[in-house]
């Protein structure tokens, strides 16, 4: 297996870069990522490994991919590269539809050119439970079969983006599958999200914004966890344990509501309740997400391994313990970020 990582520099890349190095009979991972805001080469800086390379560069960079698809012989590509926040599609979804639309469109073409030229890849396509939309209190969880209703901008991109390989699996015969995994948290996660923006807030005694009434839910799986299952999804397809085209859900069967993982954080970080702000609500705030995974235990055998009480104390040690990494990255850009987002919140 010759592997590429599309966005191995951002979270949930560099724990499948990581991962992907552990199997013995992968040949070589390159890591292509454009380093945009979310995206820090220090996530990957310790591997050493020989097998590995990083390249700097964008999936849009049509002749670039293509040139490493043939100088790599690539046989598999693992798609992590998007815009990923859905509070930053809301300000503007240009970036999104550039990179997770145009971008998986300009991945998809250059798979079909190779393959009229005998060469074959694999694409793992990695989404979200974003692209189900939002749950009652009382629905079952999301399966695979349910049908796509996104309901933000980001949201929207990914299920484009998921409709289109879908589309050249069907008329192109490429060799496909998505993955669509809930919310993931563990070390390496770029701060604006909840679980990283509020502990490095509570840490230094900042305002912790929740949204509405924080009583959204998310079904919160560890990075490795879902990491693990990108992994066995593409050997399930590699072996034939799973067809071309078909989705493959990840989830925890771990449903919280946001104010109570706020207060788990506080407990751990020692900060105060006095520090939670109740703020305006995301426009369209997605109540409720939770995926059931039963085809992936069915088929790849993959299921949940990370404890979250222990995952998530974990991973508030991490930040605790990594203060360059968090000062590398929350630079003046990040706190132009805050400032934008959250007024004189925090
Ligand atoms: P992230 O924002 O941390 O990382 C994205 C990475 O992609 C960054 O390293 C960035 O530099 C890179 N990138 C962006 N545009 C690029 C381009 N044009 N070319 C090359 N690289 C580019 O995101 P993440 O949380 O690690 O998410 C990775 C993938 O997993 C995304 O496709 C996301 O939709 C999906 N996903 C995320 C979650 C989650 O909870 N974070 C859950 C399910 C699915
Ligand atoms: P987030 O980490 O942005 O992931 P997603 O929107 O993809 O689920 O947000 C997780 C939940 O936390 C979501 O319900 C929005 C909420 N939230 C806040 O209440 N305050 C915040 O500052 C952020 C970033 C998120």
């Amino acid at each position: 297996m010759r592997i590429l990582v599309t966005g191995g520099c951002g979270f949930i890349g560099s724990h499948v870069v990581r991962q992907a190095l552990m199997i013995p009979n992968v040949e070589r991972v390159i890591n292509l990522d454009a380093l945009t805001y979310s995206g820090h080469p220090q996530n990957c800086f310790d591997i050493e490994d020989s097998r590995y390379h990083f390249i700097h560069g964008s999936i849009n960079e049509e002749s670039l991919l293509k040139e490493i698809f043939q100088t790599e012989q690539i046989s598999v590509i693992l798609h992590l590269a998007a815009e990923s926040h859905v509070d930053r599609s809301i300000n503007s979804v240009k970036p999104f539809i550039e990179t997770n639309i145009e971008g998986t469109r300009i991945i998809l073409e250059s798979i079909v050119e190779f393959k009229r030229l005998g060469q074959d890849i694999h694409l793992i396509h990695v989404s979200t439970d974003e692209v189900y939309g939002s749950l009652n209190p009382e629905d079952p969880p999301f399966t695979e079969k349910t049908s796509l209703n996104p309901r933000n901008p980001y949201a929207a991109t990914k299920a484009a983006s998921d409709m289109l390989v879908q589309s050249f699996v069907n008329t192109h015969d490429i060799s496909a599958v998505i993955t669509r995994c809930s919310n993931n948290y563990g070390p390496n996660q770029f701060p604006e999200k909840l679980i990283p923006l509020m502990t490095l807030n509570a840490m230094n005694g900042d305002n912790l914004p929740v949204y509405g009434d924080g009583k959204q839910i998310r079904d919160w799986i560890h990075v490795v966890d879902h990491s693990n299952g990108i992994l066995c999804a593409m050997l399930g397809l590699i072996m034939g344990r799973l067809s071309t085209g078909e989705v493959i859900n990840f989830g925890a069967s771990n449903e919280v509501e946001n104010i109570e993982i706020v207060e788990k954080i506080i407990h751990l970080t020692n900060a105060d309740k006095s520090q939670i702000k109740y703020v305006k609500d995301r426009p369209g705030h997605d109540r409720r997400y939770a995926m059931g995974f039963q085809k992936a235990k069915k088929i790849l055998g993959w299921y949940p391994e990370i404890e979250w009480s222990e995952g998530l104390a974990k991973t508030v040690e991490w930040y605790k313990e990594n203060s360059e990494w968090v000062e590398s990255i929350t630079s003046g850009q990040y706190r132009e970020w805050l400032t934008n987002q959250y007024g004189e919140t925090i």
